[in-house]
């Protein structure tokens, strides 16, 4: 495992769309195992491949109660809403509010290929929306609607 390095705000990697994860291989074992490395380095709650200059369809989340990984991952459903301050590991040092929905539903598939769907709600259904966002070349910054 290794911690990689975390491309900042600016970087235009970060503004690409990812390609969908076709080969579940050691590689991307590797990556998974890095990413989750590199979050919990960082202390971020989530993080995703463009952010470690890696432009596929993946994401890792921990919002306290072990990681989560997500490989070519979709909102299925969203229900509610909610108004919170967001941050960023590629913006360090700054936060905005954001209009997330409430109880967010993904589906995805495991390192394996293996598809499943998590529902999250509060602070994991916002993590869902901001990494997948991540995966379309969305920041944060474009959804603030308060600084
Ligand atoms: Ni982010």
């Amino acid at each position: 495992m290794a911690i990689r390095n975390i491309v900042k705000n600016g970087d235009p990697v970060l503004r690409k769309v990812c390609r969908s994860v076709l080969n579940f291989d050691e590689k991307l074992a590797t990556l998974l195992d890095d990413m989750i490395e590199t979050m919990n380095y960082a202390e971020g709650v989530g993080l995703a491949a463009p952010q470690v200059g890696i432009l596929r369809r993946v994401c890792v989340i921990d919002v306290g109660n072990g990681p989560i990984e997500l490989v070519n991952p979709a909102i299925i459903a969203e229900e509610g809403e909610q108004i919170g301050s967001e941050g960023c590991l590629s913006v360090p040092g700054q936060s905005g509010t954001v209009k997330r929905p409430m109880k967010v539903t993904v589906k995805a598939q495991d390192r394996n290929g293996k598809t499943f769907e998590i529902t999250g709600e509060e602070l994991l259904a916002r993590a869902f929306c901001h990494e997948i966002d991540h995966l379309n070349g969305i920041l944060y910054l474009d959804k603030v609607i308060r600084g």
